[in-house]
């Protein structure tokens, strides 16, 4: 008996099925994918896979714990990404960055312009850590959009996670009263960590205001913005232990202080619609509260420009 045949037969079946024909019957086995929120859970660490896309995303978390000591040129100021992203960019009181991955490309009302998130990532560069913007390309940026893909894993593109899409709103915008703020900032321990003159001790705790904190073209900036982060994650020893007005308080203090500029910071809300507690001048509306300004040592950084037009746009 020669059997080769029929197993040459087989060989020819399994492969029919697969394109089609009977197997459309199972292919209700292939689990799909069902995204509830509830059930989701960002990957961390130790889920990190030991191969090179493991390398990569690791590298990019890295980048976000370490970003001065990792990017010394470009990241000049005493806050790394998790200064606010805190929790590795997990912690959903502090603008978490799961499920980013999924959100952009977005529409930027600040910018006026779809843009893609590695310039989501350069904004807080420049803006947030008053620092340099990174190569889009470079294996830096990669590594770090890699890490936002590996945090937002099993997240269906546009999908709006409840929290998840920068800091949460304050239910009531007060009104925040600088000299209640100062007293505020050494009664409730703020002075411990971030020191008298606001700057923070390098590589410990980060800096509130003065040459090496954020930029005032930063959300931090924003009275509402900075009253927050404050109240959910403030002090660090005891979160959600101030009162929101305490918190609006502390917050017009810090950002009363002086800050580095933010160059091209006039450009914002070109269609108007700036928030009220925008701190400069925007297209119809004056500047809120605006703190007093330090120079930039590399302007042409600490911008990041919106996408140019390289094909036909004359028709
Ligand atoms: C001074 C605080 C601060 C620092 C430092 C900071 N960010 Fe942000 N970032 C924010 C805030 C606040 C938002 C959300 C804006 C809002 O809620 O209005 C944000 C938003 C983002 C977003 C968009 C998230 C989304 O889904 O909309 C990304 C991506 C991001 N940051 C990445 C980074 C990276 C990477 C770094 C380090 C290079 C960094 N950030 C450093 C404060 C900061
Ligand atoms: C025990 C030390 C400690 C105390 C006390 C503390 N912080 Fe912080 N704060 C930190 C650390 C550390 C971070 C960065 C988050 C991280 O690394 O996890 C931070 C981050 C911040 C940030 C965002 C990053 C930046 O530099 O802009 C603000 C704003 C802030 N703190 C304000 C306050 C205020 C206001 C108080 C008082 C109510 C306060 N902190 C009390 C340790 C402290």
């Amino acid at each position: 008996m020669r059997r080769p045949p029929l197993v040459a037969l087989f060989g020819l079946v399994v492969p029919l099925i697969a394109c089609g024909g009977p197997a459309k019957e199972t292919a209700g086995d292939a689990k799909a994918v069902v995204f509830t929120e509830a059930a989701w859970a960002p990957k961390r660490e130790a889920d990190i896979p030991a191969d090179s896309m493991g390398a990569s995303i690791k590298r990019g978390l890295y980048l976000l714990r370490y970003t001065p000591d990792s990017l010394p040129a470009y990241a000049t100021a005493n806050l790394k990404c998790t200064s606010c992203h805190q929790d590795d960019g997990l912690d959903p009181n502090a603008a978490p960055l799961t499920g980013s991955h999924a959100r952009f490309p977005k529409y930027m009302a600040r910018s006026g312009t779809v843009i893609a998130l590695a310039d989501r990532v350069n904004y807080c560069f420049t803006r947030s850590l008053a620092g340099n913007a990174i190569p889009v390309g470079s294996r830096e940026m990669t590594d770090i959009l890699t890490y936002l893909a590996f945090i937002s894993y099993d997240i269906p593109v546009g999908t709006k996670i409840a929290g998840h899409d920068g800091l949460i709103a304050m239910k009531d915008t007060l009104v925040g009263d600088i000299a209640r703020g100062e007293k505020l900032y050494v009664e409730k321990t703020c002075v411990a960590c971030h020191g008298a003159d606001g700057a923070g001790i390098d590589g410990a705790f980060p800096a509130l205001w003065g040459a090496k904190s954020y930029s005032i073209g930063a959300s931090m900036a924003r009275l509402e913005r900075a009253a927050s982060f404050i109240w959910h994650n403030m002090p660090q020893t005891a979160p959600k232990s101030l009162t929101p007005q305490e918190a609006f308080d502390l917050s017009a203090y810090i950002n009363s202080k002086p800050r580095p500029d933010s160059p091209g910071k006039e450009l914002d809300w070109p269609m108007g619609g700036a928030p009220k507690d925008v701190p400069y001048k925007t297209a119809g509306r004056e500047a809120f509260n605006p703190p007093p300004l330090l120079p930039r040592a590399n302007p042409t950084g600490a911008v990041v420009p919106n996408p140019p037009v390289i094909g036909r746009s004359d028709r």
